[in-house]
């Protein structure tokens, strides 16, 4: 990585931070935390697209970008791209710039857009990685799409699959239903990982 991506991490954690931490649980101004995954979440999710050499990346829940852009530069090690969705028009425009301050806007294909829309037109197989960090309650409903969106052998990892245990139940049930073999990573809010047999 290099030094310029390192500092805009740093002022997107020091960003997240205070501006997470001014907005109180119930807030009605909740929907503009930018719940960033943690560093080491990060650095995590950049060993494992590097170690499965994965090209298609597709992330559901980009926020302002921040986990975005640690799978982007992984991904681009391989010639790889990283196709990113949010709903929320003012967090999509934040990460857009973030992406090109980055000069990583070439490798990321950002969709302003609702992420079960996007897995109902996306092709089957399309994707070596699926990044899902969005609306917890929609997991188990989007599940049969993600499946079909993944390529044998590809990676599903799922953040706060230990802060958020019980939301993530009934789907981790559907998941490990379907014969997948998962396992429980203590990284960060808790990263849950499925792949295919
Ligand atoms: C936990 S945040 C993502 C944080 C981001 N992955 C990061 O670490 O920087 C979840 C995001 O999912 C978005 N979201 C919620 N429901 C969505 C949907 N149906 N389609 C697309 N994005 C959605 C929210 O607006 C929010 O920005």
């Amino acid at each position: 990585m290099n030094a310029d991506l390192t500092l805009l991490l740093d002022e997107l954690e020091r960003f997240g931070a205070a501006n997470d931490g001014g907005i109180a649980r119930g807030d009605p101004a909740s929907a503009q935390r930018m719940l960033n995954i943690t560093r080491d979440t990060g650095e995590f999710l950049a060993v494992l697209v590097r170690a499965t050499r994965a090209r298609d990346i597709l992330e559901i829940g980009t926020s302002n970008g921040y986990s975005t852009l640690w799978l982007a530069d992984a991904a681009a090690a391989d010639g790889g791209k990283v196709t990113t969705v949010e709903l929320q028009d003012t967090k999509y425009a934040m990460a857009q710039e973030n992406f090109a301050r980055a000069g990583l806007a070439d490798r990321i294909d950002a969709l302003n857009a609702d992420a079960g829309e996007v897995l109902r037109v996306a092709g089957d197989a399309a994707y070596d990685l699926v990044f899902l960090d969005s609306d917890r309650t929609q997991y188990a409903g989007w599940w049969p799409e993600i499946r079909r969106v993944l390529r044998p052998r590809g990676l599903l990892v799922v953040d706060n699959a230990v802060s958020h245990a019980d939301e993530m139940a009934s789907f981790v049930d559907a998941v490990k239903a379907d014969g997948f073999t998962c396992s429980l990573v203590p990284v960060g809010k808790g990263e849950f990982l499925a792949t295919r047999g």
